[in-house]
């Protein structure tokens, strides 16, 4: 028997967590997703290529890897569709790789357009949605409305289908949102429907504890990052679904004794895209030249992403409640050239307390960080291989996070490319 290994982000997503699982992928047997949906932008590069997966797991491109859309997630059509003529247009095929969960919730065009319309009430509270129709199509799963993969199959599916829709408009109304075109929408929709009915639906829970019962290797791929998460996040301003380890036994069906490494997924900085706190953000020049160095643009909605310096308070309480066992640090490439960098450390409060715990109101108006200063590195370390290869100013920044974190750093990323990868076997006592 062996275990599900998992691989999130802990920070607010864009950690870098695509281009990990690719360079993993030919260690595993199976890469699962098992929560959030198109909201997702995962980049892979390689081979001078670079491709944005939004529901495809980040196994895809591996030959040998069976990739599978869990029942925790929520799935456009349309999207994974043209997810699947972009793979296949760069020469990897999809046939007896992709298995999709009937259990995994559809997203409608009505989705999508009830998304818009409560962002649009929302005035200046929005969250910054990706517009998706993630938070809309949850929202039916959970109030019991929604449809799911394995409906299609049904002879009543048409019927199935329309109530919702009107259930949909009506709501559309009462909101006052009138800007959509669902006849086109529709055509598109229904005949992504029909390339849907071609991909093998398993049960996903028969299937992954099958595979791990003939000792598989299985990586489930989160999407989102920790502090997206709709229960532990920075509500409300968060995504609609479980991002953390505890979504892997929801969003796959495997128990929690399953559950093996966690590798948890951070960028030696921080970024957020869309709406919500941020203590750490940077408001200045050298928050841009991060942003400009890191090319910190949405890979969904090409949005620019908010920058800041590292945060151990949230870092240290993302890997409190996803049990992680093995840091990856993402993007340490873009911090060359800063002769001083900061290090959030604790933060302080309103009224003088300091904490190392993430507070349950996080806004700049209720904390400030109270930072570290750690000498930066001026070396361009993108051609780096190996661990010894990096500058020492660098090391000293990792250890320093292993020390605060009491975990090991065993994946440092160096560059976009499956080849910019040093991984190290380390320990932390
Ligand atoms: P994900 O959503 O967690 O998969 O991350 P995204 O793909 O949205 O954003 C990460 C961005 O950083 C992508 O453009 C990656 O190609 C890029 N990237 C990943 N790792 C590194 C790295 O170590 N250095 C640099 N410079 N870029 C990286
Ligand atoms: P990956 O998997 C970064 C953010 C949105 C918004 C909030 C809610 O690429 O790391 P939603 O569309 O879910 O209603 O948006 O969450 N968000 C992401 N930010 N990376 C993501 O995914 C995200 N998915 C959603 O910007 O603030
Ligand atoms: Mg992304």
């Amino acid at each position: 028997m062996s275990k599900i290994d998992v691989l999130l982000g802990l920070q607010w997503g864009d950690e870098g967590k695509g281009k990990v699982v690719d360079v993993l992928a030919p260690t595993y047997d199976v890469i699962v997703r098992f929560q959030g949906g198109p909201n997702a932008g995962h980049t892979l590069v390689f081979d001078d290529k670079k491709y944005v997966l939004h529901c495809l797991p980040s196994g895809i491109f591996q030959e040998n890897t069976v990739n599978l859309i869990g029942n925790g997630m929520v799935l456009d059509p349309v999207v994974l569709a043209a997810e699947i003529a972009e793979v296949a247009e760069g020469g990897f095929s999809i046939v007896d790789r992709l298995k999709i969960a009937q259990k995994t919730h559809l997203i409608l065009p009505t989705h999508r357009f009830l998304d818009a319309a409560y962002e649009r009430r929302k005035g200046k509270q929005a969250i910054g949605s990706t517009l998706r129709g993630i938070g809309p199509a949850y929202t039916d799963k959970v109030s019991r409305h929604g449809l799911r993969v394995g409906d299609i199959l049904l002879p009543d599916f048409d019927e199935r289908l329309q109530a919702l829709i009107d259930r949909h408009q009506q709501q559309l109304e009462w909101l006052d949102y009138s800007e959509y075109d669902l006849g086109s929408a529709m055509i598109e929709w229904h005949e992504a429907i029909t390339q849907l009915r071609e991909i093998p639906q398993v049960d996903d829970s028969y299937f992954l504890n099958d595979q791990l019962s003939k000792g598989k290797r299985v990586l489930a791929e989160g999407a989102q990052g920790t502090l997206l998460d709709i229960s532990y996040g920075s509500y409300p301003y968060v995504t609609s679904s479980h991002t953390i380890t505890g979504g892997v036994c929801t969003g796959l069906g495997v128990p929690p004794s399953a559950i093996g490494d966690v590798f948890g997924v951070f960028k030696a900085y921080c970024t957020r895209v869309g709406g919500g706190p941020f203590p750490s953000e940077l408001f200045d020049e050298t928050g841009e030249t991060i942003q400009k160095n890191g090319h910190e643009f949405g890979a969904t909605t090409g949005r620019e992403r908010r920058c800041g310096w590292l945060d151990l308070v949230a870092l240290r309480y993302a890997c409190m409640i996803n049990g992680v066992t093995k840091l990856f640090m993402m993007k340490g490439d873009v911090l060359s050239g800063f002769d001083t960098l900061q290090i959030a450390t604790a933060y302080n409060g309103v009224n003088g307390e300091v904490t190392n715990s993430f507070p349950y109101d996080v806004s700049q108006s209720t904390v400030s960080p109270a930072y570290q200063a750690v000498t930066g590195w001026q070396e361009d370390v993108t051609s780096a291989k190996e661990w010894n290869d990096l500058p020492n100013t660098m090391k000293d920044y990792i250890t320093l996070i292993e020390d605060e974190l009491k975990l090991p750093i065993s994946i440092v990323s160096v560059g976009p490319d499956r080849n910019q990868t040093i991984k190290r076997d380390t320990k932390v006592e």
